[in-house]
């Protein structure tokens, strides 16, 4: 049971984007906890409700004014019945447009970028005392600074009781923002420069994480494998080395990590490939285009081969590995022929799933300056081209696992009375028919067929490690 308070408020966050959100997302509701904030599933009880916003693609900043208008409206229900609601806008879109949020939208009380999570007490002090201000008065709390500080030293620990509702896997930031500044891409500017935390920080986290009933981590970084975190001697630590030693926590059985960047893939992570089992056999490995002129202009800062280099030398320290990636479609001056040398290259690997998009323009980054924009029509139709192969690419990944026995985390109940379901290795959904006594731990599962997206299993024998 969890301590009820008198002065309980209920708190809503509305998540986009990628998992860093999620986590970001969580770790904000383990902020306001000691504010009295417990989370809600239903946004219209919500005294508080967080927009945690992302601006990777395009169309992100209207998504938010017109979900901010569903808000005002919502607000007035509430206002009406005698209650009120808060609102913040968090995220990238908030460290991006954090001034115009607050211009265009006086029905927001706070908005604040990514860096500001620890800081959220502070500043919903403040925009309480705002509320009672003359509306003429009345100004958001706008926090979208860099700080010198480093917010996870101020960020309470995840709590246990809300870890054991997350479940079996849960995801854990060790690295944030990023210092590659590809051309297209918002990042460097929204989350800010690279840093890692510290060793100690992110073993005691698992830890914790590992307590409170998780078996699988994925280690989460916008460039994670860039991962140099220091240890107890002040020495820098990369992924792989910190894989080594997240490994020896007794009763963490898998580990995974996203997302990364081919240049980081080093030799000491591809041995912590070889060497250890907890390393799941799955990798997300952008390449974004298999064309080297685009890549240049990408400023990815590699080719196609040195690329096909690094998937050969984790395919040879882990034969098992399956690949997945991100490709962009219609950067800026893209070619025919530079388009088919992304279908090559995807052709060449082999991926189990990939994630593909048109280029949209970012304001303020170097793509948004580039001429020889590509047409919609243009870039509709290699998306679609390349979206066919990939889609084949996964069919056949799944069939090749018809008759292997795979190792499967169950984590749920199946959609269907006496069914449960899990994860492969490989990340794929995988069902059966079983007990739910099984839920909790790894089962050998043969799989047996496949289905949409998902694989069906047939359990083979009791618990395995
Ligand atoms: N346009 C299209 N796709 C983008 N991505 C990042 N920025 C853009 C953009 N401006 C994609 C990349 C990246 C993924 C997270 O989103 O493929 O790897
Ligand atoms: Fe964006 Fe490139 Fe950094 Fe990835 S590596 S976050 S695509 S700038």
């Amino acid at each position: 049971m969890t301590e009820m308070r008198a002065n309980t408020k209920k708190l809503f966050i509305k998540t986009y984007g990628c998992q860093m959100n999620v986590y970001d997302s969580d770790r904000m509701a383990d902020a306001l906890a000691p504010q009295g904030y417990e989370p809600t599933g239903d946004i219209a009880q919500a005294d508080l409700v967080l927009l945690n916003t992302c601006h990777i693609r395009e169309k992100a900043s209207e998504k938010v004014f017109s979900e901010l208008g569903r808000l005002k409206e919502l607000q007035s229900e509430r206002r009406a019945l005698g209650g009120d609601m808060m609102i913040g806008v968090a995220g990238c879109v908030a460290q991006a447009e954090g001034e115009e949020i607050a211009r265009r939208a006086p029905v927001v009380d706070m908005v604040f970028g990514p860096q500001a999570y620890h800081r959220l007490p502070s500043m919903l002090a403040r925009a309480e005392a705002q509320r009672h201000m003359h509306p003429s008065l009345k100004q958001a709390v706008i926090d979208t600074d860099f700080p010198e500080e480093d917010k996870f030293d101020h960020l309470p620990a995840p709590r246990k009781e809300v870890t054991i509702k997350r479940g079996l896997t849960a995801f854990l930031t060790v690295q944030e923002g990023c210092d590659k500044f590809c051309s297209f891409c918002v990042v460097p500017y929204t989350r800010g420069a690279e840093v890692s935390r510290p060793v100690s920080q992110v073993i005691a986290e698992a830890r914790g994480l590992v307590e409170a009933g998780v078996k699988e981590i994925t280690l989460l970084g916008q460039n994670v494998n860039a991962y140099h975190g220091v240890d107890g001697a002040g020495r820098a630590v990369g992924l792989g080395e910190l894989s080594y030693l997240l490994a020896e926590i007794s009763g963490l059985e898998r580990l995974r990590y996203t997302t990364s960047h081919p240049r980081d893939m080093d030799d000491a992570l591809i041995a912590a490939h070889r060497d250890l089992d907890i390393l799941m056999p799955y990798l997300h490995l952008p390449v974004q285009s298999g064309s080297d002129t685009i890549l240049k202009a990408m400023n990815r800062r590699h080719t196609a081969a040195e690329y096909m280099k690094v998937i050969e030398a984790i395919k040879t320290a882990r034969p098992d590995m399956a690949l997945s990636g991100d490709f962009i479609v219609g950067f800026p001056g893209e070619t025919d022929k530079d388009f088919e040398d992304t279908l090559k290259i995807i052709a060449d690997v082999g991926y189990a799933s990939a994630y593909s998009f048109k280029y949209s323009t970012r304001p303020g980054t170097p793509g948004a300056n580039l001429t020889h924009q590509i047409a919609e029509e243009v870039k509709n139709e290699r998306l679609w081209r390349l979206q066919d192969l990939v889609n084949s690419q996964t069919t056949a990944f799944h069939a090749s696992c018809v008759g292997k026995t795979l190792p499967v985390l169950i984590e749920r109940p199946g959609r269907m009375p006496g069914q449960v379901g899990g994860r492969s290795p490989y990340l794929q959904a995988v069902h059966l028919e079983g007990s739910t006594d099984l839920i909790g731990a790894i089962h050998q599962v043969e799989i047996i067929g496949t289905s949409t997206n998902s694989l069906v299993g047939r359990l083979r024998q009791a618990q395995v490690a």
